[in-house]
């Protein structure tokens, strides 16, 4: 039996309701593996900007770090997306929780459930048996590095793309180590015939695969990768990349997967981790009941494997999706064409089909 607490931060547009259905799954395993889950509930995004004034409030840190591990919703809101001038935005507590937590390293699984062949754009004989799993640098390049401003006369800004030898290596590290245990490949993406930062990673990569002579080591520029993805994704295994780069091969990657609603990610370092959907707060469809919870149910499968070390518990969270999908049932984004009125769910009726599912498999093996 475990006994685990976890910070559930909801935040922002359809976190709350994607959270929700996540806690009901671990809810049910926790009765039926008898381990106990107890949840907390802390602000983040334009939900704790609107009742604090600050988008990661005091409070929310410290509940996080005295966790054993973090569930969290999405954060952004439309409000801020046009409005450069903005001082606070949701997305600074999504980032000053990275960076605080020290989350380097976000895992990004991309797999496809077999009966959401058709529900990608692309076409289903390149997608069968996709099995990727992205380490984006998460806690350095781009989005941390200083000077990042706007000249006095607001006419210049300026962004630094600056990484340290030790950041890659901590992100290679973990990369090399997964692959281990899959294809024992890595792939690292970067832009080493443009940038210098992209040399020194490159150089590093190249350091850390000497501790890893099983693993078969690849570069490839970014721009080719983007390609690649989409053209053959089955050629990869482990990815791995820095913090600008993954955000945006790991969205295109989520395609593969059918839908940004079927994605789960990790963000790890060395202390507490953070769960979370891939996909963003979806303002258009906030409060309507019918976003997709799969990622979210997927990412608390996540959790008990990566945080708590419950792989069995984990296996049937992913069993118990792949028999709902198997039975035809569909939220909206991965609802194909023609599909019976009945097998279109919304948020809550798909949180429940997976909950029964799972009785039903506890009850056969019990
Ligand atoms: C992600 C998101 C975030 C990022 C945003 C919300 C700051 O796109 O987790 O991929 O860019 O890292
Ligand atoms: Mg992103």
């Amino acid at each position: 039996m475990s006994q685990k607490k976890i910070v559930v931060i909801a935040g922002d547009g359809i976190g709350p309701e994607v959270t929700h259905c996540a806690q009901e799954v671990l809810k049910l395993i926790g009765t039926q593996y008898g381990h106990q889950f107890q949840f907390d509930h802390a602000l983040m995004g334009h939900a704790a900007i609107e009742a604090t004034g600050d988008p990661l409030p005091s409070e929310t840190l410290e509940k996080c770090s005295q966790t054993d591990a973090i569930l969290l919703g999405a954060v952004g809101h439309p409000m801020y997306d046009n409005n450069p001038g903005a001082k606070v935005r949701p997305e600074q507590g999504l980032l000053k929780l990275r960076k605080s937590l020290e989350l380097f390293a976000n895992i990004r699984p991309i797999k496809l459930f077999d009966d959401l062949l058709d529900s990608s754009s692309l076409k289903p004989e390149i997608l069968q048996g996709v099995d990727i799993l992205f380490f984006r640098e998460l806690t350095s390049g781009i989005y941390f590095g200083a000077p990042r401003e706007r000249s006095s006369n607001g006419e210049e800004a300026i962004d630094t793309l600056r990484y340290t030898k030790d950041e890659v290596r901590r992100i290679a590290h973990k990369a090399f180590k997964a692959a281990m245990t899959r294809r024992k490949m890595v792939c690292s993406v970067d832009k080493a015939n443009v940038l210098e930062s992209s040399r020194l990673w490159r150089e590093t990569v190249n350091e850390v695969a000497e501790t890893y002579p099983e693993v078969t080591l690849s570069h490839m520029f970014v721009d080719n990768a983007s390609m690649q993805l989409i053209r053959d994704p089955r050629q990869f295994d482990v990815v791995l990349t820095g913090n600008m780069f993954g955000d945006i091969l790991t969205d295109e990657a989520s395609q593969i997967a059918g839908s940004m609603g079927m994605l789960a990610s990790a963000s790890t370092g060395t202390k507490t981790s953070v769960y979370e959907p891939i996909h963003g707060s979806a303002p258009d469809i906030a409060g309507k009941g019918i976003a997709n919870p799969l990622a979210a149910i997927l990412s608390v499968a996540l959790m008990l494997d990566l945080s708590f070390g419950l792989e069995a518990e984990a296996r049937q969270i992913e069993q118990a999706i792949d028999e709902v999908l198997r039975k035809g049932y569909r939220t909206a984004d991965i609802a194909e064409e023609g599909l019976p009125e009945a097998k279109l769910l919304n948020t809550l009726q798909m949180s429940e089909q997976v909950q029964q599912v799972l009785k039903a498999q506890m009850a056969l093996n019990s």
